[in-house]
């Protein structure tokens, strides 16, 4: 079909790893299988205006973010357009305008690159639909992923929810390194709406770029049985997740971000990106289930802020906690109730 013009426009959320993707080889493939929750409330809104160029007109893209002209977002999404452009060859023959929002405050030290990246594929899903009518909605999600990945491999987890594995892993079905897939089986009730709270413990430029540290896993002398606990922990999550064991699903959740946290302590040159509030928050965190019968745990993701974890029912006591005992070691107090969610909408 010809389509000389169309306007596109989608919300896709962040996600939080609960077994965690770090490392990784050309192009884009996880050294080990990952599994996050779909969040709801951090999103991005994308939307592209396509427009066919004529003959001898050349293709290319402007960038707004939040109304202003970004340019120095540019070299990243053209070394995307091009890493894709053989999966998307009908891209060569629009202009593009692109206009984004994140719904989280701009750098907040929220990843933006995972909603981001796949609200991008999935506007150019929704033209390669137009220009192909006949796309089933399972191949559109199963191509935004991994057109998503080849932006940024947790991106790839971004376009389902609320639970998505990406990398090829023995004990789940359908997975692959080349696009993320719904969990393949049903969660138990506890983990319905699941909660996730992010304390902003520091909203400043990562020193070491999440590029850079899965490269340093190259050299990690504790690489291979990194990747290797990974899966075996992906393996027991998949049991936990479906069986509601929840004090195993917390110190699963919290020993794999430690992990991750290790790995960057190992890498020759090695680096810290947990602050002295990070601590602070995990050592609360850790008192108040001892004291409590609470169900709370902490994630990380590759920074300082924290993720505070809980089922549903503990909602109202856990937020009282958090304010009066974790918003003081956020920056200007801030945090962000969050939960998780279903994946891209078309708006
Ligand atoms: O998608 P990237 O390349 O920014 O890597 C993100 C890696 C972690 O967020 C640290 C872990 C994960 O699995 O999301």
């Amino acid at each position: 079909k010809q389509v000389e013009k169309i306007s596109t426009k989608w919300q896709t959320p962040s996600n939080i790893a609960l077994v965690k993707y770090w490392g990784k080889s050309n192009p884009q493939i996880p050294k080990n299988a990952s599994i996050s929750f779909t969040l709801n409330n951090c999103h991005t809104n994308t939307s592209i205006d396509f427009q066919k160029v004529s003959r001898n007109e050349k293709a290319d893209f402007e960038l707004f973010f939040e109304g202003k002209k970004k340019d120095d977002f540019k070299p990243k999404i053209a070394t995307f357009f091009e890493r894709i452009q053989q999966y998307c060859p009908y891209i060569l023959d629009y202009k593009m305008t692109i206009s984004s929002e994140n719904s989280f405050p701009h750098s907040s030290g929220i990843a933006s690159s995972a909603s981001g990246m796949s609200a991008i594929a999935m506007c150019l899903m929704s033209l390669e639909n137009a220009l192909n009518p006949d796309l089933s909605e399972e191949f559109i999600n199963k191509k935004a992923s991994f057109l998503a990945r080849l932006g940024s491999g947790s991106a790839s987890r971004s376009i389902e929810g609320p639970l998505v594995v990406w990398g090829n892993h023995l004990e789940i079905e359908g997975s692959s390194d080349l696009f993320g897939v719904k969990f393949p089986h049903k969660a138990a009730p506890i983990f319905n709406d699941y909660q996730d709270v992010i304390l902003l413990v520091d909203k400043g430029e990562k020193q070491v770029s999440s590029t850079v540290g899965h490269n340093l896993m190259h050299n990690n002398p504790y690489a291979e049985s990194r990747f290797k606990q990974a899966n075996d922990n992906l393996a027991k999550l998949s049991k936990i997740l479906q069986n509601g064991e929840i004090k195993e699903f917390i110190s699963l959740v919290e020993s794999e971000a430690l992990t991750l946290h290790a790995m960057m302590l190992m890498s020759n040159p090695y680096f810290i990106l947990m602050k002295p509030n990070t601590l602070e928050i995990i050592n609360k965190i850790w008192e108040y289930r001892a004291e409590t019968n609470s169900n709370i745990c902490f994630t990380l993701d590759a920074g300082a802020n924290v993720h505070v974890l809980f089922p549903s029912e503990e909602k109202e006591s856990v937020l009282q906690f958090i304010d009066n005992q974790l918003s003081k070691y956020c920056q200007n107090g801030q945090f962000i109730v969050d939960s998780v969610g279903f994946g891209a909408k078309k708006l």
